[in-house]
């Protein structure tokens, strides 16, 4: 473990401070945050998806409102259909309807979708305005808020248009997560177990020993699994932030994650798929004689104890294979696959055969 203490984290970004990650138990102390930015006086639009509004704008506003001149709200209907340039559009239009200037901001309060698409409005509209992340999935928290990758889907790519661009604060209420379902919430999991699989065997046994604890969602034990989970990512992308080594680590179990994902959507889950990847990844890794196959067994049992399927159904390997060769993650037209060389050690492999992976893609459709 990494023994984070307390309740902000400070991220840097070419080795200038760029912005602090702060956990608290609820939004009081969002207001004191955003006038430390210097944002009193100016407009901020909150954009939100349509399930998110429903039970948490009320509160965020409440809080956050006396800070700003004006707020408006941009709600779009919840989904991964809505991260395209169609919605980021609608945004736009808005902002300039409402006259939004270079020094007002951008809030996200929602899950992936809603930051991500934020985040890539707030880096393009008059070259850059400021953005604030509220995440409040799981997922969110400990993976796609941090880091500054921002962008949407275009056609049937997934997130293939998009800039690197900086929050100016990530603030998470951990109490959000107590209104996630069982299953977001569970598939959130899968991040935080990759986190623990490529850097950290400590944490990752932690995780083990706090199963019912994390399950439970026991507020002492989330905050300290967010805590770690932020700072392993915060410490990767902080060497790399614009993915050029390290940062694709990251990637563990979404070469063949996002093809299980391609293919089966919207019936599985961001996590779900990634934990289907990751698998086939331990597998590879196995049989390449990093992992031995009980620590590949181990894995398996893990990730099923947080409840995470680890098995596709109702698709081929050669449709699995097909579809990872289309990633966006390719180099060269090879896969920078991501490896075990042990547990808590990842590497990045370029030398991944298709057998190699249409083998693995067996395994994970056997039922
Ligand atoms: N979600 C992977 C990354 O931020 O690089």
């Amino acid at each position: 473990m990494n023994e984070v203490n307390g309740n902000r984290l400070s991220v840097a970004c070419g080795g200038l401070h760029a912005y602090d990650i702060v956990w608290e138990k609820d939004f009081h102390a969002v207001s004191g945050e955003l006038a430390g930015l210097g944002l009193e006086g100016r407009k901020a639009c909150v954009v939100t998806d349509s399930n998110v509004a429903a039970l948490h704008l009320d509160s965020f506003l409440h809080a956050a409102s006396p800070v700003f001149k004006s707020v408006t709200v941009f709600s779009f209907p919840a989904g991964e259909e809505s991260k395209n340039l169609d919605t980021v559009r609608a945004l736009y239009t808005r902002l300039i309807e409402e006259s939004f200037e270079r020094g007002d901001c951008l809030i996200a309060l929602g899950g992936g979708v809603a930051g991500d698409l934020t985040g890539y409005a707030a880096a393009t509209y008059l070259r850059g305005i400021r953005f604030i992340q509220v995440p409040t999935s799981l997922l969110a928290m400990v993976d796609s808020s941090i880091g500054g990758k921002t962008g949407v889907d275009f056609e049937q790519y997934k997130n293939m248009v998009g800039a690197f661009y900086q929050p100016s604060l990530v603030y998470m209420n951990l109490s959000v997560l107590l209104t996630l379902s069982e299953r977001d919430y569970r598939s959130g999991m899968a991040e935080i177990i990759k986190h623990g699989l490529i850097r950290n065997a400590g944490y990752y046994s932690w995780l083990m020993t706090r199963r019912q604890e994390i399950l439970d969602r026991d507020y002492e034990a989330l905050l300290v699994m967010i805590r770690e989970s932020c700072a392993i990512k915060r410490d990767i992308v902080e060497r790399d932030p614009k993915e050029a080594g390290e940062r694709a680590l990251l990637n563990f179990g979404h070469t063949l994650g996002h093809a299980v994902e391609k293919l089966k959507f919207p019936s599985l889950l961001h996590g779900e798929c990634v934990s289907i990847g990751m698998a086939a990844a331990s597998l590879i890794s196995a049989r390449r004689g990093y992992l031995s196959h009980e620590e590949y067994e181990k894995i398996v049992r893990t990730l099923q104890s947080f409840g995470l399927p680890v098995l596709a159904s109702g698709i081929t390997a050669q449709e699995i294979v097909e579809a990872a060769g289309h990633d966006k993650k390719m180099d060269a037209g090879r896969w920078k696959f991501i490896l075990l060389k042990q547990i808590g050690d990842a590497v990045i492999d370029r030398t991944v055969t298709r057998e190699e992976a249409a083998d693995a893609a067996l395994e994970i459709l056997k039922s």
